[in-house]
């Protein structure tokens, strides 16, 4: 009989329910050392847990998470709450020993962040962190081309993520827009990605920053429909990059990026060659190399299919496209066969702690005008 993990998940809001598909999906896509089992699953109601464990396929359900993290035939606790309240529930969960599984930013804070990686690594619990983009075939084939030294050495980064999510000035404060629930703004919240991407991508860590933050829109709407209140974090973002090895790079972030709905999209130039790719076309790779004469050089436009990294799980046929959720259920492939084949998980706490520090110092640097250097935070 393969081995079950019993999951436990807590927030069913647009991540929670993409979580509950992974879960579902994962046994179906790949063929797993053990099966994920939608256990328990934690809302802020009684009625509403009841509700969404049907909707969900879930077998039990509680309005108090506290119950959840405590349950003893729980394996994973599944974070999918807001920003503001992963440390809490983390360290609960670390401290009744389970293994951790929770969306990123991982904290508020670099100094929240890293307490949780202190407990994790103290208790010796499993983590990982929801950074999903990563795991896309596309994504994948970059980094093995760029560690494969086929473009040569690299000598620039340029990433952005972009969205229009908050452009409109009549939607109302949400937990986004509050220092206090979200920490930074689009910086933490889409701006993570980007800058995850960029150490997944080049293999190498950021060591520096230059950054800039600006609110566009500075009052919404209060949720209660009384009055507006002043928006606490930023709407959009950029910031030089220095890394480890002397490469150089950018980034840039949005919330208000009229027109971008899922730009998230990266340039990596090399000495023999350069990447493209842009996740509103998650399924094509743009590659250029030296080969061959002058007049025939150009990108090429490599469509994904069953020869790249985890696209033949879900389909043998080419160019017929994995979406948003596929690679969710990669991330719970990697989960499930990092806690039952202890292998390192990617991105951890440790590594997910690295970039709340990277949003520090970008913030840092704004207010102080200067380089900040990550071992600042
Ligand atoms: P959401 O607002 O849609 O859902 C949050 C859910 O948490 C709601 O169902 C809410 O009722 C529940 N919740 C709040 N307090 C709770 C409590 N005390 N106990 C139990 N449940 C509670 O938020 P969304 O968009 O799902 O974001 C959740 C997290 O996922 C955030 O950290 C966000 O940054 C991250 N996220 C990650 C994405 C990715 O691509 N990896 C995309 C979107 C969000």
């Amino acid at each position: 009989m393969p081995q079950r993990v019993n999951i436990g998940l807590i927030g069913t809001g647009y991540m929670g329910k993409a979580h509950a598909i992974a879960f579902k999906a994962a046994p179906t896509v790949f063929s797993l050392s053990a099966t994920p089992v939608c256990d328990l699953l934690a809302e802020v109601t009684d009625e509403l847990a009841e509700r969404k464990a049907r909707e969900l396929g879930f077998n039990r359900s509680t309005g108090n998470w506290h119950t959840l993290v405590n349950d003893p035939r729980i394996d994973v606790v599944d974070i999918c709450s807001p920003n503001y309240l992963h440390k809490e529930m983390a360290l609960a969960a670390i401290a009744a020993g389970k293994h951790v599984y929770s969306e990123k930013p991982l904290a508020l804070s670099a100094a929240d962040a890293r307490e949780m990686v202190v407990a994790a690594e103290h208790a010796g619990v499993k983590t990982l962190v929801g950074f999903n983009y990563i795991r896309n075939s596309a994504t994948q084939l970059a980094r093995e081309i760029v560690a494969s030294g086929e473009i040569g050495e690299l000598i620039h980064f340029r990433g952005r993520h972009n969205e229009d999510y908050l452009s409109d000035p009549t939607l109302p404060h949400g937990w986004r827009t509050k220092r206090m629930t979200a920490g930074a703004g689009a910086l933490g919240d889409v701006g993570s990605h980007i800058l995850n991407m960029a150490e997944y991508l080049t293999g190498q860590q950021i060591s520096d920053v230059f950054g800039q933050l600006q609110t566009i829109i500075p009052e919404r709407p209060l949720e209660n429909g009384e009055g507006t209140g002043e928006v606490e974090n930023d709407d959009h973002a950029q910031a030089l990059l220095r890394f480890e090895s002397g490469l150089i790079g950018n980034m840039e972030t949005s919330r208000v990026a009229s027109g971008r709905k899922m730009g998230l999209a990266y340039t990596l130039t090399g000495t023999k060659g350069a990447i493209v790719f842009d996740q509103e076309r998650m399924s094509e790779l743009q590659l250029y190399t030296q080969a061959g004469p002058q007049a025939r050089r150009g990108f090429k436009t490599i469509l994904m299919g069953p020869e790249h990294p985890d696209y033949v799980a879900f389909s043998p046929a080419a160019g017929h496209g994995l979406g948003y959720n596929d690679q969710k259920i990669i991330e719970v492939r990697d989960l499930i066969e990092g806690i039952v084949g202890n292998k390192a998980l990617y991105p951890n706490f440790r590594d997910a702690w690295r970039t709340n520090a990277l949003i520090e110092a970008i913030e840092r640097s704004h207010a102080e005008g200067r380089w900040v250097h990550i071992n600042e935070m």
